[in-house]
């Protein structure tokens, strides 16, 4: 990246210069790298809202104009015209595959989807109400012990293909095992998506046929979560790689920073704040007054984010095709009327207009995903069967990142200075 100019600033009468970085977008950045060393002085940014971790060159996001791209191509155009098989590839390789490079990826991922035998053992050792979520991490994690996992580039592209292949396995026997049946093998025959699907719905006494409306919701919505650069899950990737730990430990860890509800744990709050509202005959006028105030505990789930402060590119896409899908299936979704209720007075509302709280992905997914069938629980390991392929571009970025250290940021200590050690005996009751 050209370094075009710097930055000059005084701290305590020492001038330091701070070279500045900018990106193919222009965006500009001052690299602090040496401040440390020429003023004992480091930067604080909690939560990192504004400090660059890495250069990058996966995922374009524009907060202000509400702008996605991966790899330089748009989200809607990806949205209209891929799938998700495609984008992964995009994101993996930095260009879209010929005809051919796509069909062997296909092939090669499809024929990779069955789990080690041993597996079933792990699976049929959680409890049997377990969530799905802790079995998927944990079944991830756990692929370093049944499979090869070496940062050598031929076993690294085996462990890349093994992830996105087996991922939607370890999901579906994830979801399996919460409800105690048994697991569902795949099938060589179905595209991606249909072939959870199988997995999901199918049981010994009956077969699943695969809606193709269905299937691709589905491989849309895992196209629209596939990445997002620097998010929490995706640093989190990034950070525990730094050490040098093994992709399928990368993975994990991502996987369960994901969980958390204010990442990709919302979709399933945004369904439970729905239900709960159509439940308790409360009306979209009284839940969006109780989520501007502060004493209530209450947030709008799905509304806000931390880089979009216009109308996140997904959540557009997504109420389309929340709107077809419904459609298309010939149901009635109360969740969908509540949820474009509360959009619409959430967006006449001065509390969110002046604090540019819109609808983000996660705000339409939920209804999606519970339209099509799937249950809510697994909503979080849905988000994160699409968004592997970005972690995994991530992690081979950073993997390959000349200027790539072990992650660890700093601190400025607010807690006691040096005092002497009390005897158990001396201290006070
Ligand atoms: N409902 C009500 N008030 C909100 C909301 C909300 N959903 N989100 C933010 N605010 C208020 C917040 O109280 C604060 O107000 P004030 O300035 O008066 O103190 C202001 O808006 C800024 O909020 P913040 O928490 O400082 O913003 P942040 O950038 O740290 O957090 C967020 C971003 C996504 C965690 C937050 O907007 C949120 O909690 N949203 C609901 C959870 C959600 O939908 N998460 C999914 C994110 S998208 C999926 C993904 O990419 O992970």
């Amino acid at each position: 990246m050209p370094q075009t100019a710097s930055a000059h600033l005084e701290i305590d009468g020492q001038s330091v210069d701070l070279p500045i970085i900018t990106g193919s977008e222009d965006e500009v950045g001052l690299d602090i790298s040496s401040l440390r060393s020429q003023t004992r002085a480091i930067t604080f940014d909690p939560g990192f809202g504004n400090s660059g971790s890495c250069r990058s060159s996966i995922t374009y996001i524009d907060g202000e104009k509400g702008i996605l791209r991966y790899r330089g191509y748009p989200i809607e155009q990806l949205a209209d015209h891929s799938n998700y098989l495609e984008s992964a590839m995009l994101l993996l390789n930095g260009e879209l595959p010929s005809p051919a490079e796509l069909t062997a990826f296909t092939d090669n991922i499809t024929t990779h989807t069955m789990l080690h035998e041993n597996f079933r053992g792990f699976f049929g050792s959680f409890p049997r109400d377990a969530h799905p979520m802790p079995i998927t991490a944990a079944t991830v994690g756990s692929m370093s012990a049944f499979y090869e996992s070496s940062e050598s580039t031929p076993i690294l592209q085996q462990s890349v293909i093994r992830l996105i292949a087996k991922y939607p396995t370890i999901a579906a026997w994830a979801y399996k095992q919460s409800i105690g049946q048994p697991f569902i093998y795949p099938r060589n025959d179905l595209d991606y998506a249909s072939n959870f699907l199988h997995m999901m719905f199918a049981t010994p006494c009956e077969e699943y046929v695969v809606n193709p409306v269905v299937s691709k919701a589905l491989d849309l919505l895992l196209i629209l979560h596939a990445d997002h650069e620097q998010n929490c899950s995706t640093s989190t990737v990034r950070m525990v790689g730094s050490s040098q730990a093994n992709i399928f430990a990368a993975i994990s860890a991502g996987i369960s920073a994901l969980w958390g509800p204010l990442h990709g744990g919302a979709n399933q709050k945004v369904i439970e704040m729905l239900d709960a509202i159509a439940n308790q005959g409360q009306t979209a006028e009284q839940f969006v007054a109780a989520a501007k105030d502060k004493n209530s505990g209450v947030r709008l789930m799905g509304f806000g984010h931390r880089v979009y402060k216009s109308f996140d590119p997904r959540a557009k896409v997504l109420k389309q095709a929340c709107d077809r899908v419904i459609r298309a299936l010939g149901i009635s979704s109360r969740q969908l009327e509540i949820a474009m209720e509360l959009e619409e007075i959430a967006m006449r509302d001065e509390y969110f207009i002046s604090r540019n709280l819109y609808p983000n992905v996660d705000f339409y997914s939920g209804v999606i995903y519970k339209a099509i069938g799937i249950p809510v629980n697994m909503f979080t390991v849905m988000f994160a069967m699409g968004r592997m392929a970005g972690w995994i571009a991530q992690y081979i970025e950073m993997r390959d990142d000349p200027d790539g250290r072990i992650g660890r940021p700093r601190q400025i200590y607010t807690g006691a200075t040096e005092r002497a050690y009390v005897a158990l005996d001396q201290r006070s009751a």
